[in-house]
Protein backbone atom coordinates (compact mmCIF):
# COMPACT_ATOMS: atom_id res chain seq x y z
CA UNK A 1 0.00 0.00 0.00
CA UNK A 2 1.51 3.20 -1.15
CA UNK A 3 0.64 6.53 1.59
CA UNK A 4 -0.11 9.99 -0.50
CA UNK A 5 3.62 11.24 0.84
CA UNK A 6 5.20 8.15 -1.24
CA UNK A 7 5.72 5.79 1.60
CA UNK A 8 5.95 2.68 0.87
CA UNK A 9 3.13 0.63 3.08
CA UNK A 10 0.64 2.32 5.49
CA UNK A 11 -1.38 -0.92 6.53
CA UNK A 12 -1.91 -1.64 9.72
CA UNK A 13 -0.46 -5.07 10.55
CA UNK A 14 -0.50 -7.57 12.96
CA UNK A 15 2.51 -5.87 14.91
CA UNK A 16 1.06 -2.88 15.73
CA UNK A 17 -2.97 -2.20 16.24
CA UNK A 18 -4.02 -5.63 14.34
CA UNK A 19 -6.20 -3.99 12.12
CA UNK A 20 -5.74 -4.72 8.77
CA UNK A 21 -8.09 -1.74 6.77
CA UNK A 22 -6.62 -2.74 2.83
CA UNK A 23 -6.50 1.19 3.44
CA UNK A 24 -5.01 2.58 0.23
CA UNK A 25 -3.56 5.78 0.74
CA UNK A 26 -2.75 6.48 -2.00
CA UNK A 27 -6.34 7.18 -3.39
CA UNK A 28 -7.04 9.06 -0.50
CA UNK A 29 -8.26 12.41 -2.87
CA UNK A 30 -10.71 13.67 0.31
CA UNK A 31 -7.78 13.19 2.63
CA UNK A 32 -6.27 10.62 4.57
CA UNK A 33 -8.45 10.58 7.57
CA UNK A 34 -11.90 10.58 4.85
CA UNK A 35 -10.21 7.57 3.39
CA UNK A 36 -9.71 5.62 7.10
CA UNK A 37 -13.23 6.62 7.10
CA UNK A 38 -14.38 4.95 4.07
CA UNK A 39 -12.07 1.98 4.66
CA UNK A 40 -13.77 0.90 8.49
CA UNK A 41 -17.25 2.15 6.88
CA UNK A 42 -16.52 -0.62 4.39
CA UNK A 43 -15.27 -3.16 6.55
CA UNK A 44 -18.28 -2.93 8.67
CA UNK A 45 -20.50 -3.24 5.98
CA UNK A 46 -18.79 -6.28 4.14
CA UNK A 47 -18.95 -7.97 7.32
CA UNK A 48 -15.07 -7.75 7.74
CA UNK A 49 -14.68 -6.24 10.90
CA UNK A 50 -18.06 -7.91 12.33
CA UNK A 51 -20.67 -6.77 15.52
CA UNK A 52 -18.76 -6.46 18.77
CA UNK A 53 -15.17 -6.65 17.35
CA UNK A 54 -12.90 -4.30 19.29
CA UNK A 55 -10.77 -1.77 17.08
CA UNK A 56 -7.38 -0.84 18.56
CA UNK A 57 -7.11 1.96 20.44
CA UNK A 58 -6.53 5.42 18.56
CA UNK A 59 -3.10 5.47 19.65
CA UNK A 60 -1.94 2.43 18.50
CA UNK A 61 -4.02 2.42 14.96
CA UNK A 62 -2.46 6.19 14.47
CA UNK A 63 1.22 4.90 14.82
CA UNK A 64 0.10 1.71 12.24
CA UNK A 65 -0.90 4.04 10.11
CA UNK A 66 1.18 7.03 10.38
CA UNK A 67 -1.57 9.57 10.57
CA UNK A 68 -2.01 12.07 13.87
CA UNK A 69 -4.08 10.54 17.32
CA UNK A 70 -6.41 13.43 16.26
CA UNK A 71 -7.65 12.29 13.22
CA UNK A 72 -8.28 8.69 14.16
CA UNK A 73 -10.43 10.25 17.10
CA UNK A 74 -12.44 12.46 14.66
CA UNK A 75 -13.21 9.29 12.46
CA UNK A 76 -14.07 7.14 15.22
CA UNK A 77 -16.30 9.75 16.75
CA UNK A 78 -18.16 10.48 13.48
CA UNK A 79 -18.72 6.89 12.44
CA UNK A 80 -20.17 6.21 15.94
CA UNK A 81 -22.41 8.90 15.60
CA UNK A 82 -23.55 7.95 12.60
CA UNK A 83 -24.20 4.21 14.21
CA UNK A 84 -21.12 2.41 12.79
CA UNK A 85 -19.14 2.41 15.68
CA UNK A 86 -19.77 2.79 19.22
CA UNK A 87 -18.12 3.87 22.17
CA UNK A 88 -17.50 4.00 25.77
CA UNK A 89 -15.54 5.49 28.27
CA UNK A 90 -12.80 3.18 29.32
CA UNK A 91 -13.92 -0.04 27.24
CA UNK A 92 -12.72 1.57 24.10
CA UNK A 93 -14.28 1.55 20.17
CA UNK A 94 -16.27 -1.46 18.98
CA UNK A 95 -18.41 -2.47 15.74
CA UNK A 96 -22.12 -2.15 16.61
CA UNK A 97 -24.51 -4.59 16.74
CA UNK A 98 -26.59 -3.11 13.76
CA UNK A 99 -28.55 -6.45 13.03
CA UNK A 100 -29.05 -5.36 10.06
CA UNK A 101 -28.90 -7.34 7.21
CA UNK A 102 -30.15 -7.42 3.84
CA UNK A 103 -33.09 -9.56 2.63
CA UNK A 104 -33.09 -11.82 -0.14
CA UNK A 105 -36.86 -10.56 -0.90
CA UNK A 106 -35.93 -6.77 -1.16
CA UNK A 107 -37.21 -6.59 -4.75
CA UNK A 108 -40.95 -8.15 -4.08
CA UNK A 109 -42.81 -5.10 -3.92
CA UNK A 110 -45.82 -6.76 -3.43
CA UNK A 111 -44.92 -7.66 -0.16
CA UNK A 112 -45.65 -3.82 0.73
CA UNK A 113 -47.75 -3.35 3.85
CA UNK A 114 -51.19 -1.78 3.05
CA UNK A 115 -53.85 -0.82 6.04
CA UNK A 116 -56.61 -1.91 4.01
CA UNK A 117 -58.62 1.20 4.36
CA UNK A 118 -59.07 3.79 2.07
CA UNK A 119 -56.91 6.76 2.15
CA UNK A 120 -58.19 10.04 3.75
CA UNK A 121 -58.92 12.94 1.33
CA UNK A 122 -58.03 16.31 2.39
CA UNK A 123 -57.80 19.38 0.52
CA UNK A 124 -54.49 20.71 -0.06
CA UNK A 125 -54.10 23.92 2.23
CA UNK A 126 -53.17 26.18 -1.30
CA UNK A 127 -51.25 28.53 0.44
CA UNK A 128 -49.48 30.86 -1.64
CA UNK A 129 -46.13 30.89 -2.50
CA UNK A 130 -44.38 33.72 -0.45
CA UNK A 131 -42.86 36.66 -1.99
CA UNK A 132 -39.39 37.46 -0.82
CA UNK A 133 -38.94 40.87 -2.67
CA UNK A 134 -40.59 43.87 -0.96
CA UNK A 135 -39.00 46.53 1.32
CA UNK A 136 -39.07 44.12 4.13
CA UNK A 137 -36.53 42.33 5.27
CA UNK A 138 -36.20 38.43 5.61
CA UNK A 139 -35.37 35.61 8.66
CA UNK A 140 -37.90 33.21 7.31
CA UNK A 141 -35.99 29.51 7.12
CA UNK A 142 -35.65 27.34 4.08
CA UNK A 143 -33.75 29.32 1.51
CA UNK A 144 -30.19 30.81 1.33
CA UNK A 145 -29.02 33.98 0.05
CA UNK A 146 -30.40 34.14 -3.35
CA UNK A 147 -28.02 37.03 -4.44
CA UNK A 148 -25.24 34.55 -3.89
CA UNK A 149 -26.09 32.61 -6.67
CA UNK A 150 -23.37 31.93 -9.01
CA UNK A 151 -24.14 33.48 -11.82
CA UNK A 152 -20.98 33.40 -13.59
CA UNK A 153 -20.39 30.00 -12.85
CA UNK A 154 -23.44 28.96 -13.88
CA UNK A 155 -23.88 30.98 -17.04
CA UNK A 156 -20.27 29.61 -18.14
CA UNK A 157 -21.64 25.96 -17.39
CA UNK A 158 -24.92 26.61 -19.51
CA UNK A 159 -22.59 27.46 -22.15
CA UNK A 160 -20.00 24.95 -22.26
CA UNK A 161 -22.40 22.55 -22.01
CA UNK A 162 -24.80 23.45 -24.61
CA UNK A 163 -21.94 24.02 -26.97
CA UNK A 164 -20.47 20.67 -26.53
CA UNK A 165 -23.80 18.48 -26.42
CA UNK A 166 -24.69 15.78 -28.66
CA UNK A 167 -27.63 17.02 -30.61
CA UNK A 168 -29.51 13.77 -29.18
CA UNK A 169 -29.64 15.37 -25.68
CA UNK A 170 -31.74 17.89 -27.00
CA UNK A 171 -34.61 14.97 -27.60
CA UNK A 172 -36.93 13.76 -24.95
CA UNK A 173 -34.50 13.12 -22.14
CA UNK A 174 -34.44 9.83 -20.22
CA UNK A 175 -37.03 10.31 -17.45
CA UNK A 176 -34.06 8.76 -14.69
CA UNK A 177 -32.08 12.42 -16.02
CA UNK A 178 -29.51 12.94 -18.29
CA UNK A 179 -26.71 10.01 -17.97
CA UNK A 180 -24.15 12.30 -17.58
CA UNK A 181 -25.75 14.58 -14.37
CA UNK A 182 -26.85 10.98 -13.03
CA UNK A 183 -23.06 9.91 -12.50
CA UNK A 184 -21.80 12.99 -11.11
CA UNK A 185 -24.09 13.45 -8.62
CA UNK A 186 -23.42 9.85 -7.70
CA UNK A 187 -20.19 10.42 -7.27
CA UNK A 188 -21.16 13.87 -5.34
CA UNK A 189 -23.21 12.32 -2.92
CA UNK A 190 -21.15 9.32 -2.45
CA UNK A 191 -18.05 11.70 -1.70
CA UNK A 192 -20.12 14.45 0.27
CA UNK A 193 -22.43 12.10 2.37
CA UNK A 194 -20.99 9.07 2.21
CA UNK A 195 -23.76 7.32 0.56
CA UNK A 196 -23.87 4.04 -1.70
CA UNK A 197 -24.52 5.23 -5.12
CA UNK A 198 -23.96 4.39 -8.79
CA UNK A 199 -25.54 6.66 -11.75
CA UNK A 200 -27.95 3.47 -11.97
CA UNK A 201 -29.61 4.20 -8.94
CA UNK A 202 -30.05 8.35 -9.05
CA UNK A 203 -33.34 10.06 -10.30
CA UNK A 204 -32.96 13.56 -10.88
CA UNK A 205 -36.08 15.25 -10.06
CA UNK A 206 -37.53 19.31 -10.34
CA UNK A 207 -35.99 19.17 -6.18
CA UNK A 208 -36.72 17.52 -3.32
CA UNK A 209 -40.48 18.45 -3.22
CA UNK A 210 -40.81 16.85 -7.16
CA UNK A 211 -39.29 13.52 -5.46
CA UNK A 212 -41.47 13.03 -2.58
CA UNK A 213 -44.45 13.86 -4.54
CA UNK A 214 -43.35 10.83 -6.81
CA UNK A 215 -42.35 8.74 -3.98
CA UNK A 216 -45.76 9.12 -2.58
CA UNK A 217 -47.43 8.70 -5.85
CA UNK A 218 -45.34 5.36 -6.48
CA UNK A 219 -45.78 4.07 -3.12
CA UNK A 220 -49.86 4.65 -3.03
CA UNK A 221 -49.03 2.57 -6.06
CA UNK A 222 -48.01 0.03 -4.27
CA UNK A 223 -50.35 -0.11 -1.79
CA UNK A 224 -48.83 2.02 0.85
CA UNK A 225 -51.81 4.04 2.94
CA UNK A 226 -49.34 5.28 5.88
CA UNK A 227 -46.68 7.57 5.75
CA UNK A 228 -44.92 8.40 9.18
CA UNK A 229 -43.75 11.49 9.46
CA UNK A 230 -41.90 13.84 11.55
CA UNK A 231 -44.18 16.26 13.71
CA UNK A 232 -42.93 19.06 13.64
CA UNK A 233 -42.08 19.15 10.16
CA UNK A 234 -42.62 21.55 6.57
CA UNK A 235 -46.20 21.49 6.19
CA UNK A 236 -46.41 21.14 2.48
CA UNK A 237 -44.92 17.72 2.77
CA UNK A 238 -47.74 16.39 4.61
CA UNK A 239 -49.59 17.97 1.69
CA UNK A 240 -47.92 15.96 -0.58
CA UNK A 241 -48.36 12.84 0.83
CA UNK A 242 -52.02 13.31 1.27
CA UNK A 243 -52.67 14.52 -2.03
CA UNK A 244 -51.24 11.12 -3.26
CA UNK A 245 -53.72 9.40 -1.07
CA UNK A 246 -51.49 8.70 1.78
CA UNK A 247 -52.26 9.91 5.49
CA UNK A 248 -49.39 11.68 7.56
CA UNK A 249 -48.77 9.65 10.52
CA UNK A 250 -46.84 12.12 13.37
CA UNK A 251 -43.48 10.58 14.59
CA UNK A 252 -42.41 12.60 17.99
CA UNK A 253 -39.50 14.37 17.87
CA UNK A 254 -36.84 15.14 20.74
CA UNK A 255 -33.35 16.27 21.21
CA UNK A 256 -32.11 12.83 19.46
CA UNK A 257 -34.11 13.49 16.16
CA UNK A 258 -37.10 11.34 15.23
CA UNK A 259 -38.71 8.37 18.10
CA UNK A 260 -38.98 5.20 16.24
CA UNK A 261 -41.01 3.90 19.53
CA UNK A 262 -44.00 6.14 17.91
CA UNK A 263 -44.10 3.65 14.61
CA UNK A 264 -47.07 1.47 14.45
CA UNK A 265 -46.72 -1.42 12.12
CA UNK A 266 -48.94 0.77 9.48
CA UNK A 267 -46.62 2.79 7.89
CA UNK A 268 -45.08 1.54 4.26
CA UNK A 269 -42.85 4.99 4.43
CA UNK A 270 -41.06 6.91 6.75
CA UNK A 271 -39.99 10.75 5.88
CA UNK A 272 -36.71 11.72 7.64
CA UNK A 273 -34.44 14.46 8.50
CA UNK A 274 -31.42 12.65 9.95
CA UNK A 275 -28.59 15.19 9.82
CA UNK A 276 -30.75 17.78 10.78
CA UNK A 277 -34.18 17.43 11.48
CA UNK A 278 -36.47 20.09 9.87
CA UNK A 279 -37.20 22.61 11.50
CA UNK A 280 -36.39 21.87 15.21
CA UNK A 281 -32.85 21.08 14.60
CA UNK A 282 -31.32 18.17 16.74
CA UNK A 283 -29.81 14.97 14.90
CA UNK A 284 -31.28 11.84 14.57
CA UNK A 285 -28.99 9.58 17.45
CA UNK A 286 -27.05 6.90 16.26
CA UNK A 287 -29.38 3.93 18.21
CA UNK A 288 -32.30 5.49 16.29
CA UNK A 289 -30.91 5.72 12.72
CA UNK A 290 -30.57 1.67 13.37
CA UNK A 291 -33.51 1.35 14.87
CA UNK A 292 -35.20 3.12 11.82
CA UNK A 293 -33.49 0.77 9.51
CA UNK A 294 -34.45 -1.94 11.55
CA UNK A 295 -38.10 -1.74 11.53
CA UNK A 296 -38.46 -0.50 7.36
CA UNK A 297 -36.70 -4.15 7.04
CA UNK A 298 -39.01 -5.94 9.72
CA UNK A 299 -41.93 -4.03 8.00
CA UNK A 300 -40.58 -4.57 4.19
CA UNK A 301 -41.30 -0.72 4.44
CA UNK A 302 -38.85 2.16 3.37
CA UNK A 303 -37.19 5.22 4.61
CA UNK A 304 -36.97 8.49 2.89
CA UNK A 305 -34.13 10.51 4.23
CA UNK A 306 -34.76 14.22 3.12
CA UNK A 307 -31.03 16.07 3.05
CA UNK A 308 -31.86 19.30 2.66
CA UNK A 309 -29.28 20.95 3.99
CA UNK A 310 -26.46 18.14 5.03
CA UNK A 311 -23.97 20.46 3.05
CA UNK A 312 -24.19 22.76 5.78
CA UNK A 313 -22.47 22.25 9.18
CA UNK A 314 -20.52 24.45 10.77
CA UNK A 315 -18.75 22.95 13.82
CA UNK A 316 -18.41 19.22 11.99
CA UNK A 317 -18.22 17.26 9.61
CA UNK A 318 -22.05 16.49 8.96
CA UNK A 319 -23.38 13.00 10.14
CA UNK A 320 -23.40 10.88 6.63
CA UNK A 321 -26.01 9.81 5.01
CA UNK A 322 -28.34 7.34 6.76
CA UNK A 323 -28.85 5.47 3.40
CA UNK A 324 -25.23 4.37 3.75
CA UNK A 325 -26.25 1.67 6.44
CA UNK A 326 -29.13 0.57 4.62
CA UNK A 327 -29.24 1.02 0.29
CA UNK A 328 -31.66 -1.54 0.21
CA UNK A 329 -33.91 0.02 2.65
CA UNK A 330 -33.35 3.90 2.74
CA UNK A 331 -34.28 6.18 -0.41
CA UNK A 332 -31.70 9.47 -0.15
CA UNK A 333 -32.86 13.08 -1.24
CA UNK A 334 -30.66 15.84 -1.84
CA UNK A 335 -31.67 19.30 -3.84
CA UNK A 336 -29.54 22.08 -5.15
CA UNK A 337 -32.02 24.03 -3.63
CA UNK A 338 -30.26 25.29 -0.46
CA UNK A 339 -26.97 25.04 -1.94
CA UNK A 340 -27.37 27.02 -5.05
CA UNK A 341 -31.22 28.24 -4.82
CA UNK A 342 -34.73 27.02 -4.73
CA UNK A 343 -35.74 28.56 -8.01
CA UNK A 344 -33.08 25.99 -9.81
CA UNK A 345 -35.73 23.18 -9.34
CA UNK A 346 -33.33 20.14 -9.11
CA UNK A 347 -32.83 17.67 -6.73
CA UNK A 348 -31.85 14.14 -6.59
CA UNK A 349 -33.11 10.56 -5.74
CA UNK A 350 -30.89 7.89 -4.68
CA UNK A 351 -33.58 4.87 -4.90
CA UNK A 352 -32.90 0.98 -3.93
CA UNK A 353 -32.96 -1.36 -6.91
CA UNK A 354 -36.38 -2.72 -6.59
CA UNK A 355 -38.35 0.78 -6.64
CA UNK A 356 -36.38 2.11 -9.60
CA UNK A 357 -39.09 1.04 -12.35
CA UNK A 358 -41.93 1.90 -9.84
CA UNK A 359 -40.60 5.43 -9.70
CA UNK A 360 -40.43 5.59 -13.23
CA UNK A 361 -43.40 4.64 -13.65
CA UNK A 362 -44.74 7.18 -11.30
CA UNK A 363 -43.05 9.86 -13.03
CA UNK A 364 -44.45 8.60 -16.44
CA UNK A 365 -47.79 8.69 -15.30
CA UNK A 366 -47.74 12.64 -14.95
CA UNK A 367 -44.57 13.39 -17.50
CA UNK A 368 -42.53 14.46 -14.48
CA UNK A 369 -39.16 15.55 -16.37
CA UNK A 370 -36.47 17.99 -16.04
CA UNK A 371 -35.07 20.23 -18.55
CA UNK A 372 -31.85 18.71 -20.33
CA UNK A 373 -30.17 21.67 -20.32
CA UNK A 374 -30.30 22.71 -16.72
CA UNK A 375 -29.74 18.95 -16.60
CA UNK A 376 -26.56 19.57 -18.41
CA UNK A 377 -25.51 22.66 -16.76
CA UNK A 378 -25.75 21.39 -13.33
CA UNK A 379 -23.65 18.31 -14.33
CA UNK A 380 -21.06 20.62 -15.81
CA UNK A 381 -20.58 22.82 -12.56
CA UNK A 382 -20.68 20.27 -10.17
CA UNK A 383 -17.59 18.23 -12.48
CA UNK A 384 -16.18 21.58 -12.43
CA UNK A 385 -15.78 22.01 -8.56
CA UNK A 386 -17.77 25.33 -9.19
CA UNK A 387 -20.67 23.67 -6.89
CA UNK A 388 -18.02 22.43 -4.16
CA UNK A 389 -16.28 25.87 -4.08
CA UNK A 390 -19.81 27.58 -4.04
CA UNK A 391 -20.84 25.77 -0.76
CA UNK A 392 -17.51 25.83 1.21
CA UNK A 393 -17.48 29.61 0.51
CA UNK A 394 -20.95 29.76 1.48
CA UNK A 395 -20.13 27.37 4.90
CA UNK A 396 -18.07 30.00 5.67
CA UNK A 397 -21.06 32.94 5.61
CA UNK A 398 -23.47 30.84 6.92
CA UNK A 399 -21.31 30.17 10.02
CA UNK A 400 -20.32 33.03 10.42
CA UNK A 401 -23.75 34.77 10.87
CA UNK A 402 -24.71 32.10 13.08
CA UNK A 403 -22.33 32.93 15.49
CA UNK A 404 -23.14 36.55 15.07
CA UNK A 405 -26.67 35.73 15.43
CA UNK A 406 -26.06 33.85 18.83
CA UNK A 407 -23.92 36.48 20.12
CA UNK A 408 -26.55 39.15 19.16
CA UNK A 409 -29.40 37.53 20.75
CA UNK A 410 -27.64 36.37 24.02
CA UNK A 411 -27.40 40.18 24.57
CA UNK A 412 -31.02 40.51 24.59
CA UNK A 413 -32.15 37.37 25.48
CA UNK A 414 -30.87 34.75 28.28
CA UNK A 415 -33.03 31.94 26.08
CA UNK A 416 -30.07 30.30 24.05
CA UNK A 417 -30.85 29.33 20.32
CA UNK A 418 -31.67 25.72 19.81
CA UNK A 419 -30.32 23.58 17.35
CA UNK A 420 -27.25 22.05 16.27
CA UNK A 421 -24.51 24.46 14.24
CA UNK A 422 -25.53 23.48 10.93
CA UNK A 423 -27.75 24.00 8.05
CA UNK A 424 -29.87 27.68 7.63
CA UNK A 425 -32.08 28.38 10.62
CA UNK A 426 -32.09 28.04 13.90
CA UNK A 427 -34.62 28.05 16.89
CA UNK A 428 -35.34 30.73 19.19
CA UNK A 429 -37.44 29.31 21.90
CA UNK A 430 -40.48 31.91 22.93
CA UNK A 431 -43.01 31.23 26.05
CA UNK A 432 -46.38 30.19 23.84
CA UNK A 433 -47.83 30.01 20.99
CA UNK A 434 -49.64 33.59 21.47
CA UNK A 435 -46.29 35.08 21.98
CA UNK A 436 -44.96 33.65 18.65
CA UNK A 437 -47.88 35.07 16.88
CA UNK A 438 -47.31 38.12 18.69
CA UNK A 439 -43.88 38.82 17.91
CA UNK A 440 -44.55 37.27 13.87
CA UNK A 441 -47.21 40.50 13.86
CA UNK A 442 -45.09 43.09 15.54
CA UNK A 443 -41.69 41.79 13.40
CA UNK A 444 -44.28 42.24 10.26
CA UNK A 445 -45.20 46.01 11.48
CA UNK A 446 -41.45 46.68 11.84
CA UNK A 447 -40.31 45.39 8.32
CA UNK A 448 -39.27 42.18 9.47
CA UNK A 449 -40.69 38.84 8.23
CA UNK A 450 -40.52 35.96 10.67
CA UNK A 451 -41.54 32.02 10.72
CA UNK A 452 -42.94 30.45 13.85
CA UNK A 453 -43.01 26.76 14.96
CA UNK A 454 -46.96 27.09 15.27
CA UNK A 455 -47.52 30.17 13.55
CA UNK A 456 -46.22 28.84 10.21
CA UNK A 457 -48.14 25.47 10.55
CA UNK A 458 -45.00 22.86 11.26
CA UNK A 459 -47.15 21.04 13.96
CA UNK A 460 -49.29 18.59 13.02
CA UNK A 461 -50.66 18.23 16.67
CA UNK A 462 -49.76 21.66 18.14
CA UNK A 463 -51.92 21.85 21.11
CA UNK A 464 -48.99 22.13 24.00
CA UNK A 465 -46.53 21.66 21.81
CA UNK A 466 -43.38 24.36 22.57
CA UNK A 467 -43.47 27.80 20.56
CA UNK A 468 -40.58 28.74 18.90
CA UNK A 469 -39.17 31.38 15.80
CA UNK A 470 -37.39 30.02 13.13
CA UNK A 471 -35.04 32.12 12.27
CA UNK A 472 -33.67 31.43 8.48
CA UNK A 473 -30.02 33.48 9.37
CA UNK A 474 -29.05 32.65 5.59
CA UNK A 475 -32.19 34.17 3.16
CA UNK A 476 -30.89 38.15 4.02
CA UNK A 477 -28.88 39.05 1.41
CA UNK A 478 -25.75 40.86 2.47
CA UNK A 479 -26.81 44.60 2.38
CA UNK A 480 -30.02 43.62 4.56
CA UNK A 481 -28.06 41.53 7.34
CA UNK A 482 -27.20 43.82 10.01
CA UNK A 483 -30.37 45.38 9.76
CA UNK A 484 -31.77 42.31 10.28
CA UNK A 485 -30.46 41.60 13.24
CA UNK A 486 -31.34 44.91 14.20
CA UNK A 487 -34.97 44.91 13.92
CA UNK A 488 -34.79 41.22 15.57
CA UNK A 489 -33.14 41.84 18.46
CA UNK A 490 -35.21 45.20 18.98
CA UNK A 491 -37.99 43.35 18.73
CA UNK A 492 -36.80 40.37 21.43
CA UNK A 493 -35.64 43.21 23.72
CA UNK A 494 -39.06 45.17 23.20
CA UNK A 495 -40.70 42.11 24.36
CA UNK A 496 -38.64 41.02 26.98
CA UNK A 497 -38.67 44.57 28.75
CA UNK A 498 -43.16 43.74 28.32
CA UNK A 499 -42.83 40.53 30.05
CA UNK A 500 -40.26 41.40 32.68
CA UNK A 501 -41.43 40.44 36.18
CA UNK A 502 -42.18 44.06 37.49
C1 LIG B 1 -37.19 20.05 5.19
C2 LIG B 1 -36.99 20.40 3.76
N1 LIG B 1 -36.83 19.42 2.87
C3 LIG B 1 -36.62 19.68 1.57
C4 LIG B 1 -36.58 20.97 1.11
C5 LIG B 1 -36.22 21.21 -0.33
O1 LIG B 1 -37.27 21.29 -1.14
P1 LIG B 1 -37.03 21.63 -2.70
O2 LIG B 1 -35.81 20.90 -3.16
O3 LIG B 1 -38.26 21.12 -3.34
O4 LIG B 1 -36.89 23.10 -2.81
C6 LIG B 1 -36.78 22.03 1.98
C7 LIG B 1 -36.79 23.41 1.49
O5 LIG B 1 -37.26 24.32 2.11
C8 LIG B 1 -36.97 21.74 3.34
O6 LIG B 1 -37.13 22.72 4.24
Amino acid sequence: VTGEDGRADRRAGPGGSGLDLHLDLAKATGGVGWALEMALREAVRSGRLAAGARLPGSRSLAADLGLSRGTVVQVYAQLSAEGWLVGSPGSGTSVADRSVRPRQDAGERQALPTSGREPERRALDGRPPESVGGRQVDLRPGRPDLSSFPRTAWASSVRRAVSAADANVFDYGELAGVPALRAVVADYVSRTRGAQVTADSVVITAGFSQGLALLARMFHRLGVRHVAIEDPCLDRHRVLLRAAGLRADPLRVDADGADPAGLDGRAGAILLTPAHQHPQGSVLAPGRRTAFVEWARRHDAYVIEDDYDGEFRYDRRPVGALQALAPDRVIFGGTTGKALAPGTRMGWLVVPPALHEPLLEAAEEIAAAVPVIDQLALADLIARGDYDRHIRRLRLVYGRRRTELARRLAAVTTTPLEGISAGLHALLPVGSADLEHQLITAGERAGLRLHGLHASGYWQAPAGRPAALILGYATPPPHTWRRSLDLLTELIATEARHTRPR
